[in-house]
């Protein structure tokens, strides 16, 4: 790691790309865990933002979507629903979600006065959130959280405030006795490169479901010889034969555990790092909710032998002369997914084929994933392309010693 790095060379995460160990993991003892929060520059202070609270829930929102991941040229930016953020903080009661109040006072140096100005007294100015999960690597399992939703307000950048949050929470799940976390951080294939180095570099693909939405938008560009007509044919689903697409329902209660167990099974068989599903994480993270998650079964003869979910994220379209046309593009999001061993009638691709008709029906503009899983091997067969868009995979304290490649890796972030 080069020297500009101050942060991040104090952490236990790889510091060196090309070092065989990744990182140097570190023990802690629960019990020397400073109790209280970390001290803060006065003009700023920690606040529990409450998963339960619905008026903080929609403060955090309304931040995030002003806030969060965007385009270099500020022309769009993720607009992470209320009941997405719900859905995703209430999925385990240890969650942790902590955000950054402005402090405002006349007690504060000239420099932190200047800072704060612009804001008024108890602003929420960062954020950042993790859920503890297990995550299963050969034999071993390990509980880490997957930390989510970094963020600092724009005009509070280059502060080190994200150093701070990243620190607050590092301490608030050692006291819960969790010494590891995987985080995700994205950047544009204009960016050159990641932060720090990655345990895996990946990039989101996309199929176009409504191509000419998405071209209005500047998600795509359509070819000019092309008639709008020809464009929306081209991008047409795929046929799936109608006794195969008859065997898709969305899921019950009844169906969770068996596809809790579906799920388990398949990532096991096919990954090497997945995240192990107890049946009460995936009760509480797998079921319906309307534009937030969806979760099918794949049934045929009463016997389920294929389990698909995916996520809905709007993007919201910030440009004047787009929004004139449309405020946000609906973003469908692959979620986890496997079939049973032992059966010839699903596949993964067709199960996904069927995803993907599920979302247009749900009215989702773009289907997106990342090349990670098994999504390696259909992405092309759906015809999608690789975006702009990439995501590093990162660990914290945790070494897994091993390379990791793409199709290795069945860890979803949202
Ligand atoms: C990412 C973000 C929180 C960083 O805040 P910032 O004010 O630019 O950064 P700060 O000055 O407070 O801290 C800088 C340190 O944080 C690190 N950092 C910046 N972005 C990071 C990220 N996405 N993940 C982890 N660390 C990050 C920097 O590398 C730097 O550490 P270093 O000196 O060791 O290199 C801010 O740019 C932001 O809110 N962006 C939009 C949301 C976003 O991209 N969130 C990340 C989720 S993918």
């Amino acid at each position: 790691m080069s020297d500009e790095h101050k942060f991040w060379p104090t952490q236990p995460v790889k510091h060196d790309p090309t070092a065989e160990k990744p990182h140097q993991i570190i023990d802690i003892e629960k019990e020397n865990v400073p109790k209280k929060s970390l001290p803060t520059p006065a003009y700023v202070k920690f606040d529990v933002i409450d998963q339960y609270q619905s008026a903080k829930l929609e403060e955090l929102t309304e931040f995030l979507a002003n806030h969060y991941v965007g385009d270099a040229k500020g022309r769009c930016r993720f607009g992470y629903s209320k009941e997405f953020l719900t859905w995703w903080l209430q999925s385990q009661s240890n969650n942790i979600s902590v955000g950054l109040r402005i402090v405002k006072s006349d007690q504060l140096i000239d420099e932190h006065q200047k800072l704060v100005e612009q804001f008024s007294d108890g602003e929420l100015v960062g954020y950042i959130s993790s859920v503890p999960m297990n995550y299963t690597f050969k034999d071993l399992t390990k509980p880490a959280q997957s930390v989510d939703f970094l963020c600092i307000h724009h005009e509070l950048r280059l502060q080190n405030l994200a150093p701070l949050l990243i620190q607050e929470i590092t301490r608030r799940s050692y006291k819960q006795g969790i010494f590891s976390a995987v985080f995700t951080a994205a950047f544009t294939a204009k960016q050159d490169k990641p932060t720090i180095p990655p345990m895996l570099l990946t990039t989101y693909y996309h199929r176009l479901l409504d191509p000419v939405k998405l071209s209005q938008c500047e998600f795509c560009r359509k070819p000019q010889a092309m008639s709008e007509r020809d464009y929306v044919q081209h991008y047409k689903l795929p046929y799936v034969n109608s006794d195969k697409a008859k065997c898709v329902r969305k899921m019950t209660k009844q169906d969770q555990e068996k596809c809790c167990q579906l799920l388990n099974d398949f990532q096991t068989r096919n990954y090497k790092i997945q995240q192990h599903y107890t049946p009460d994480l995936f009760k509480k993270m797998f079921r319906n909710i309307d534009n937030v998650i969806q979760c099918y079964v794949y049934e045929k003869n009463g016997e389920i032998l294929g389990f698909a979910s995916f996520y809905i994220v709007d993007t919201q379209m910030l440009a004047p002369e787009i929004v004139k046309l449309h405020k946000y593009i609906r973003n469908g999001y692959f979620y986890q997914y496997g079939v049973k061993e032992g059966q010839n009638e699903i596949d993964e691709l067709t199960l996904m084929t069927l995803m993907t008709h599920e979302m247009k029906k749900q009215k989702v503009d773009v289907a997106t994933c990342l090349n990670i899983g098994k999504n390696v091997e259909i992405i092309q067969k759906l015809q999608m392309d690789g975006g702009d868009g990439k995501l590093s995979y990162h660990t914290f304290n945790l070494d897994w010693g091993t390379e990791i490649k793409n199709e290795d890796l069945g860890i979803v972030l949202v």
